[in-house]
């Protein structure tokens, strides 16, 4: 991601809990999305690090840039889960979600 990226107005995918997943992502950047984000991830699940969770950083080949967006409610937990996200190669950016109004994460 070059520095003017943002300057460009680039179109993104918003993150859509249960639909952004690679799939859908894989066809919204073939109508010319420029930048796409994954589905929302527990930054709990994250740490614990399942197969499932680690599953859901993954990206298609055409996905730069591409953005992994978290949700927590302990700074301790999102310090890691920001620290495991850092290892993976190919993720831009990370989005934190601060105003889901779905009562499973406002309860967070
Ligand atoms: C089914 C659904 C799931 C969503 N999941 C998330 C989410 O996980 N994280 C998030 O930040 N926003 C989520 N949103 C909000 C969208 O990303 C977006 O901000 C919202 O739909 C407004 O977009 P619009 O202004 O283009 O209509 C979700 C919206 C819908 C309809």
């Amino acid at each position: 991601m070059t520095e003017d990226f943002f300057k460009r107005d680039p179109l993104f995918l918003a993150p859509l809990a249960g639909f952004s997943d690679p799939p859908l992502r894989g066809v919204v950047k073939k109508f010319g999305c420029d930048a796409t984000v994954s589905e929302m991830i527990s930054a709990n699940a994250l740490v614990f690090e399942g197969e499932k969770t680690l599953k859901m950083l993954e990206k298609n080949a055409a996905e730069t840039p591409f953005f992994v967006q978290i949700a927590g409610g302990d700074a301790e937990i999102i310090k890691k889960a920001v620290l495991l996200i850092n290892k993976f190669e190919g993720i831009d950016g990370i989005d934190l979600n601060c105003g889901c109004p779905v009562p499973k994460v406002v309860k967070q």
